[in-house]
C-alpha cells in the first residue's frame, strides 16, 4: 500500500524530493515518486535523479510545456487515473510550481490528504505565476511543513489554523549540506582565474526575460560586471530563447561573459561556492547562497523568502542597473553580506518531516 505518493516536476523540485524520499524510506514510509515531466530535458530533470540519488519515478506523466493553462489541466487529467490507481492516504507536493497546485488540486477534490513542503511563502506578489501556486495550495493542503518562522503569520492571515502548520526548516538545504563535499569545480575547468573572481548568473522570471527592454538592459549590465569579474551565466532555455527573437544573442557574447547549458546540482553548487557572488531571479539559489554564505543580488522587487534578508546574504535590487551595479561594487569593495544560518537549516529538515508525518499518518 502506498502512503505517500510523492509528487515532482520542475527543476527546483528535485533537490527538495531527495532527502524527504530518503528519509522516507528510513523511517519507514511506504512512497511512490511521480514526475509530471513539467521539465524533461535531461539537463533540466534527469541529471538531478542521477547526482542526487533519487529513485526512478515509478510513474511519469510525461506533460512537458505549454501556457499555464493547458499545462496545470494536462497535469491534473494525468494524474487523477494514478491516484485512482494508487489510492494513497495522501499526496506531497513541495515548492510552487505548476506541478505543485496541480496535483494538490486533484487530490483535494478527491478527498484525498495534501501534504505541502515549503509552505506559506509569500512574495505578496500576485502577478508571480508560483505566488498564486503557493497561495491555492495552502489553502487545500491539511498540513503544511514550513521552512522560515514568517510563514506562520502569513498562513494565519489567510485563515489557515495554526495546528496545521509545522516549522521544520529547509529541505533544500538539507541537500545541500549533504552534496557539498562532492561540488565539481566548474570554475578551474573553464579556466576562471581565482584572483580576478566570477559571478554566478541565473535569470529566467517571465518579468526579467520577457520584455525586451528589461532583458537588454539586464544583458548590457552584466557586460559591466563582466569587465571586473568573469560572468558564469548557465541559461535556462526560455531565457536564450527570448534573447535570440529580440535580437539581443549578440550581448550574451560580451567579454568575460561564458556562457553554459543549464548546469547540474553538483555542478551549480561547485560554481556557487567558490563565487564572488550570484545575480539571480530564482528563488532558491537565494537560499542556497544564504546557506553558504556567498553575497546574493536578486533581481527582483520582492521575495518570498524574507530570512535571506534579514539574517542571509541577500540583497534585492530589482531590474534596476544603477541598483544592481551599486550592490555589486559594494560587494567588489567589501565582501558583502556573510550572513548567519537561519534557524534549522541544519540538514535535518526531511528527518523531521518524516518523524512528524509517521505519528500523523498512524493517528488519521
Ligand atoms: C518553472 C517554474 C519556476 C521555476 C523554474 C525553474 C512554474 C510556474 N514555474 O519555470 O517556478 O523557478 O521552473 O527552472 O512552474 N523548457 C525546456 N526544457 C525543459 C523545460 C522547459 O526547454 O525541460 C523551456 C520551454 O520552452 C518552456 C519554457 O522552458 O516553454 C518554460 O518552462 P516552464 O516549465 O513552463 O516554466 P519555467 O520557466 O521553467
Amino acid at each position: 500500500m502506498t502512503e505517500i505518493l510523492c509528487v515532482v516536476g520542475a527543476r527546483p523540485n528535485f533537490m527538495k524530493i531527495a532527502p524527504i524520499m530518503a528519509a522516507f524510506a528510513a523511517q519507514p514510509i511506504a512512497t511512490k515518486l511521480v514526475h509530471t515531466g513539467q521539465h524533461y530535458d535531461p539537463a533540466m530533470s534527469d541529471s538531478f535523479f542521477d547526482q542526487l540519488g533519487i529513485p526512478r519515478p515509478d510513474v511519469n506523466l510525461e506533460v512537458g510545456s505549454a501556457s499555464h493553462a493547458v499545462q496545470t489541466a494536462d497535469i491534473m487529467r494525468a494524474f487523477e487515473p494514478v491516484l485512482d490507481v494508487e489510492k494513497p492516504r495522501a499526496v506531497l507536493v513541495v515548492g510552487d510550481v505548476n506541478s505543485t497546485i496541480a496535483c494538490a488540486l486533484v487530490a483535494a477534490k478527491k478527498g484525498v490528504k495534501v501534504i505541502h513542503v515549503e509552505a506559506g511563502l509569500r512574495s505578496q506578489d500576485r502577478t508571480m505565476p508560483e505566488e498564486i501556486n503557493r497561495v491555492l495550495t495552502d489553502q487545500i493542503s491539511d498540513l503544511l511543513y514550513t521552512t522560515e518562522r514568517s510563514a506562520l503569520a502569513n498562513l494565519l492571515r489567510e485563515g489557515i489554523a495554526e495546528e496545521r502548520v509545522q516549522f521544520v526548516g529547509n529541505v533544500m538545504i538539507d541537500t545541500l549540506r549533504a552534496h557539498l563535499e562532492r561540488a565539481v569545480p566548474v570554475a578551474k575547468t573553464l579556466g576562471v582565474k581565482p584572483a580576478r573572481g566570477h559571478a554566478v548568473v541565473t535569470l529566467h522570471r517571465p518579468s526579467n526575460v520577457d520584455d525586451p527592454a528589461t532583458l537588454r538592459r539586464l544583458l548590457e549590465t552584466l557586460a559591466t560586471i563582466a569587465n571586473a569579474v568573469d560572468v558564469v551565466f548557465p541559461i535556462h532555455p526560455r531565457t536564450r530563447a527570448a534573447a535570440e527573437r529580440h535580437g539581443l544573442a549578440g550581448l550574451l557574447a560580451a567579454p568575460g561573459i561564458r556562457l553554459l547549458p543549464p548546469q547540474g546540482y553538483l555542478e551549480m553548487l561547485g560554481l556557487m561556492v567558490e563565487a564572488t557572488l550570484v545575480l539571480t531571479d530564482s528563488g532558491g539559489l537565494q537560499e542556497e547562497t544564504t546557506a553558504l554564505g556567498v553575497p546574493c543580488i536578486t533581481v527582483r522587487e520582492n521575495t518570498e523568502r524574507p530570512i535571506t534578508i534579514s539574517e542571509g546574504t541577500n540583497t534585492l535590487t530589482g531590474p534596476n542597473p544603477e541598483k544592481i551595479l551599486a550592490c555589486f561594487r559594494e560587494i567588489l569593495a567589501s565582501g558583502g553580506k556573510r550572513g548567519r544560518l537561519p534557524e534549522n537549516w541544519d540538514g535535518h529538515a526531511a528527518k523531521r518531516i518524516a518523524a512528524h508525518l509517521r505519528v500523523w499518518l498512524d493517528s488519521i
